[in-house]
């Protein structure tokens, strides 16, 4: 085991304490920062990775996944007892939670990288641009509820995937893990248990449908790169077969062979295909199929509709392409019609979640003029399922939060060497009609369109094009657009600074950070158990509660199933490790050099 300290980076070298508790291994993985050289032995896999395909053919840039790499490579062997206060948390679900209750259903929105500042950001944006008053407040801001601390097992700054396990399974795990317990061994998600007592399911998301998120309610891999899994896991291939009823969002390549233009799969299996054919969903592959949903009245069950190739364009991009790619309020509203009109005869209602993906992109991206449009959009969408939840017979509740907060925003900037100005500018936010993530993309197919076109020419048509045509930026300096034109494969994190630093917007960081996140509630049976200042375990422990299921039964059955597989665990730590080397090599191919220069990789 010499590679012990590459594979558990964030451990110290300390023994473990025994009298220090069944999470003392955590703890002293919290305690110590990583030595210089396992800084350096994680190289590729710290931090986050931006990956970038140059599809050569097209010329175009596919901003593929952002990932947390590290932290699935870094959880503890040991699970977490349930007496674990940290684990267990101060709520308690009332038992047995289970059994007969009205007809119900439960509305549950996560905005990944959606942190506190995010929404000051954006209620001052809208104030700004649509000249309404100073009270003016977000339809979040009105169901404001309480917050939610975000630590996983083995980091105070979780990631999405420790982040949804939190809400799918109700247990803390660690940083990467879709649905598993510390150890590998399975947890029950609230959807599976929802479906097992005759709920529908939903899923809809503005990214990957195999992203961390959506996949730790309907699959169960070691980490969350496993995505090719993951897909055959979402469409019934899993150890509990199928149990999503209606799946809307990007992430199209995952579930293509590799035989088809158009996959990123490593394998040829046709999901697709096992999908509608062995598992009987009906598919739609683009806006044209979306359109003959007719807002979610002419669905037939179940449904997986895969809008993008990976992730639908930002919001600001969005608009401007409607006629290919649906929006998250769109999409809400067709699963919430479908779901509905699903349930109308039938004992149980529906559980949906809905993710506000890009949120986190926005942020890990630091452009703020992407991310506040991604927050109306998401606030939007709030607002729909409150009217659908008005409107409904059945009782049903929203619950909405965070998985953590991304970028370390902030809405003050002080430029280097000037005083502070006590102020931050919306204006700028205003006037950018494209995120840095859509000029960056025009700028690669540019230069691979123009090759031979001088620095000069370059820095001009940069400037005209994209700088004050689209970011709405006229006063571009030299400096900067130097930059661009000489390092166009970086120009990402120039766009972003160019607009957060006239903007007076400040980013700590192109990471996640550990500070609480919001809850929004439309408030209803139970709620009051979710007020003030909880643990992310908490939510996902209402989220069963309110259903009245049992996650624990459903974790039972596939720990039961696991070990009847009879894979031994060391045998697992091996074909995960294995997997997770290869991963890293396909992708880490994909890497261009000045990415991971740019972000101190
Ligand atoms: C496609 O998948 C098959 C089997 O799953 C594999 O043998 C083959 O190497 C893959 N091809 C490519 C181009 O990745
Ligand atoms: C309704 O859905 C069916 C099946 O997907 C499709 O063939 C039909 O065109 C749709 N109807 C409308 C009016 O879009
Ligand atoms: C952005 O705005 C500029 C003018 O302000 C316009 O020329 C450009 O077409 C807009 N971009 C898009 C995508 O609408
Ligand atoms: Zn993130």
């Amino acid at each position: 085991m010499s590679s012990q300290s590459e594979r558990t980076p964030l451990l110290s070298d300390r023994p473990p304490n025994p009298d220090a508790g069944p999470s003392n291994q955590d703890a002293n993985a919290l305690k110590n920062p990583p030595s210089a050289s396992a800084r350096r032995a994680t190289g590729l896999r710290e931090i986050v990775l931006f990956i970038w395909a140059l599809v050569a053919t097209a010329g175009v840039v596919v901003l593929a996944v952002v990932l947390q790499h590290h932290s699935s490579t870094s959880h503890p062997a040991q699970p977490i007892a349930p007496t674990d206060p940290v684990a267990g948390g101060p709520y308690s679900p009332t038992p047995p939670s289970v059994g007969k209750k009205k007809k119900r259903n439960l509305i549950f929105m996560v905005s990944d990288g959606m942190g506190p500042t995010s929404l000051s950001l954006t209620r001052t944006f809208r104030q700004f641009v649509s000249g309404l008053p100073m009270d003016d407040t977000l339809t979040l801001d009105r169901h404001f509820w309480g917050s939610s601390r975000t630590r996983s097992t083995n980091s105070w700054v979780t990631d999405s995937a420790a982040g949804a396990t939190a809400f799918s399974c109700g247990r803390k795990s660690y940083n990467g893990a879709i649905s598993m317990l510390p150890g590998h061994k399975p947890c029950g998600t609230v959807l599976e248990a929802a479906k097992r007592r005759g709920f529908r399911t939903g899923l809809v998301v503005t990214t990957d449908l195999t992203d961390a998120t959506p996949a730790c309610f309907a699959s169960h891999v070691d980490f969350r790169m496993q995505m090719d899994e993951i897909a055959l896991h979402e469409v019934g291939e899993g150890p509990l077969g199928r149990v999503v009823d209606l799946m809307l969002g990007g992430g199209r390549c995952h579930f293509l062979p590799n035989t088809t233009a158009g996959s990123c799969r490593a394998d040829d299996i046709d999901v697709v295909r096992l999908a509608t054919e062995k598992h009987g969903f009906a598919y739609k592959g683009d806006r044209q199929g979306f359109d003959e949903l007719r807002r979610g009245k002419n669905v037939s069950l179940p449904l997986l509709g895969l809008f993008a190739a990976a992730d639908i364009p930002f919001e600001i991009d969005r608009r401007h392409m409607a006629d290919v790619y649906p929006s998250l309020s769109e999409m809400a509203e067709a699963a919430l019609t479908a779901l509905d009109a699903a349930t109308r005869d039938s004992d149980e209602g529906f559980f949906l979640m809905i993710e506000g993906s890009r949120i986190d992109h926005a942020g890990h991206f630091n452009d703020p003029a992407a991310q506040v449009r991604e927050v109306l959009e998401y606030d939007k969408t709030f607002k729909l399922v409150l009217d659908f939840l008005d409107k409904s017979d059945t009782e049903g509740v929203l619950v909405a939060t965070s998985d953590h907060e991304t970028g370390g925003l902030a809405t003050a900037w002080q430029a280097p060497n000037e005083l502070p100005v006590y102020n931050w500018y919306p204006a700028v936010l205003a006037r950018a009609n494209a995120s840095a993530e859509h000029c960056t993309r025009l700028l690669l197919q540019h230069v691979s369109a123009y090759p031979a076109e001088s620095e000069r020419a370059l820095m001009d048509w940069i400037n005209q094009e994209l700088v004050i045509r689209r970011l709405g930026i006229p006063d571009a300096l030299e400096m900067e657009l130097s930059a661009l034109a000489t390092n166009p494969t970086a120009a990402l994190t120039v766009f972003s600074k160019m607009i957060s630093q006239r903007a007076r917007v400040g980013w700590s960081t192109h990471g996640h950070s550990a500070v609480d996140v919001n809850v929004y509630s439309s408030g209803g049976p139970g709620t009051e158990k979710i007020r003030g200042n909880v643990e992310n375990t908490d939510i996902g422990k209402f989220l069963a509660e309110y259903l009245g299921v049992d996650v624990d039964e459903i974790t039972r059955e596939l720990q039961d199933k696991l070990v009847a597989q009879g894979v031994p665990s060391s045998e697992k730590e091996k074909e995960r490790a294995s997997v997770e080397e290869q991963e890293l090599s396909r992708l880490g191919a994909q890497v261009g050099g000045e990415w991971k220069e740019s972000f101190g990789m």
